[in-house]
């Protein structure tokens, strides 16, 4: 399976087209770790500026690593820690012009500049996040939080098992 690179007119127009493809893998498979795996390869092969993409998963109170593309990074992250625990608590989108500037940010790649992190929640629960770092500083705006917020939705649907 290749799926071919595009350029887009839009962030929205490249957002729907990985939403897109994130639906594809449900109809390829009905194993979950693999559908997560291919979502974080889809994110860190065809965003732009992306080094390190993935998932940690709300398991027993945490956040624990799960699927991912990237350098190995901190495999459990207690509720209200670091980036990823903030999004986890405030049920949130957190996105970080400068990580350098945010002090409660966990170091996992010393090429991250900038970073987003979204909740991923289904029928009422917390599944985990999706957590997207990047060498570039202020490389996530606005329409990447839509896009990828929307993306959430499907797979929180998904995990929830509604979609
Ligand atoms: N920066 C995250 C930790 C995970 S790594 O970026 C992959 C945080 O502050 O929670």
């Amino acid at each position: 399976m290749e799926i071919p690179h595009q350029t887009f007119e839009t962030k929205a127009a490249q957002y729907k087209f990985l939403q897109d493809r994130f639906l594809d893998f449900l109809r390829e498979t009905s194993d979950q770790q693999a559908i997560l795996a291919n979502t974080a390869a889809l994110l860190y092969h065809y965003l732009e500026d992306v080094n390190w993409a993935g998932f940690y998963r709300w398991k027993h109170g945490k956040l624990v690593l799960g699927a991912f593309q990237g350098k190995p990074a901190v495999p459990e992250i207690p509720l209200g820690s670091g980036v990823c625990g903030t999004a986890a608590e405030q049920q949130s989108t957190q996105r970080i012009e400068d990580v350098s500037a945010c002090p409660y940010h966990i170091a996992c790649d010393s090429s991250s500049r900038s970073e987003i992190v979204v909740p991923i929640r289904g029928n009422g629960r917390l599944f985990g996040v999706i957590d997207i770092d990047s060498p570039l500083r202020g490389r996530f705006q606005e329409a990447d939080q839509q896009g990828l917020e929307q993306l959430a939705n499907l797979l929180g649907s998904y995990l929830a098992g509604t979609l």
